[in-house]
């Protein structure tokens, strides 16, 4: 069984979360995975955690009220802008498999065009995974890139992954053990955990035999 490292937000306790910065350090940090928040805005995709701009850049209010020339015109932290989506698959083309987590609203149906226009110029569906704590919108997410169903508490996981044709069952730290993870396996998911910090807690997240872990510190990922 392999035990992959995904670069939560790029590198993200090393660099400003979310930004061409921080994708980029996750790749040189050797991860074969980074994970990346998306909300639409006119026509574009933008990377960005939050409902609000507030805490990761100089601006204020919220994403889905302002015009994407001002959000575009916000720093990100150390004067990186908040990047588009097809900005940071640029980056990552051909060194590190993404992880789109849709997080605004209305963001499946824009994220399957672009991955449509990106996938015929090279890269692989198995190279991209999307996922959603909103199991509706992934549900609207096309079925040829493997599907993560998050859940952020506990909920009877293995039916709602069925439901969704997902590939894996991304959960909480908090929620996991062996048990979680071998009923999961039993069914044919992947388990990926976030948000996994520690040299300690992976090593505990690898002896319940998860899959996968998002983590800030890729450098602290056991070689
Ligand atoms: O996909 C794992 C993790 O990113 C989910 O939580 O809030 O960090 O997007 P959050
Ligand atoms: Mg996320």
């Amino acid at each position: 069984m392999s035990f992959l490292c995904i670069g939560h937000r790029g590198a993200s306790g090393h660099a400003p979360e979310n930004t061409l910065k921080a994708f980029q350090l996750a790749i040189d940090m050797g991860c074969p995975w980074i994970e990346l928040d998306v909300y639409a805005v006119e026509d574009e995709l933008l990377v960005i955690h939050d409902d609000e701009v507030d805490r990761t850049t100089d601006g204020s209010g919220l994403v889905m009220e302002m015009t994407l020339e001002t959000l575009r015109s916000l720093d990100a932290g150390e004067g990186e802008k908040i990047p588009t989506l097809q900005e940071v698959m640029a980056l990552c083309q051909g060194k590190v498999a993404i992880n789109i987590e849709l997080k605004g609203p209305g963001t499946a149906e824009p994220v399957n065009q672009l991955l449509a226009e990106m996938t015929h110029r090279s890269w692989n569906e198995k190279n991209i995974s999307i996922s959603s704590f909103y199991h509706d919108e992934l549900a609207r997410a096309n079925p040829l890139y493997p599907r993560g169903a998050l859940f952020y508490k506990e909920a009877p996981y293995i039916e709602k992954a069925q439901a969704l044709a997902a590939y894996s069952i991304n959960l909480a730290a908090k929620l996991v053990d062996a048990d979680v993870v071998a009923e999961a396996h039993n069914h044919g998911y992947q388990v990926w955990v976030y948000t996994v910090n520690t040299k300690a807690e992976m090593q505990k997240m690898k002896d319940f035999g998860v899959d996968a872990v998002f983590t800030n510190y890729p450098d602290q990922f056991p070689a």
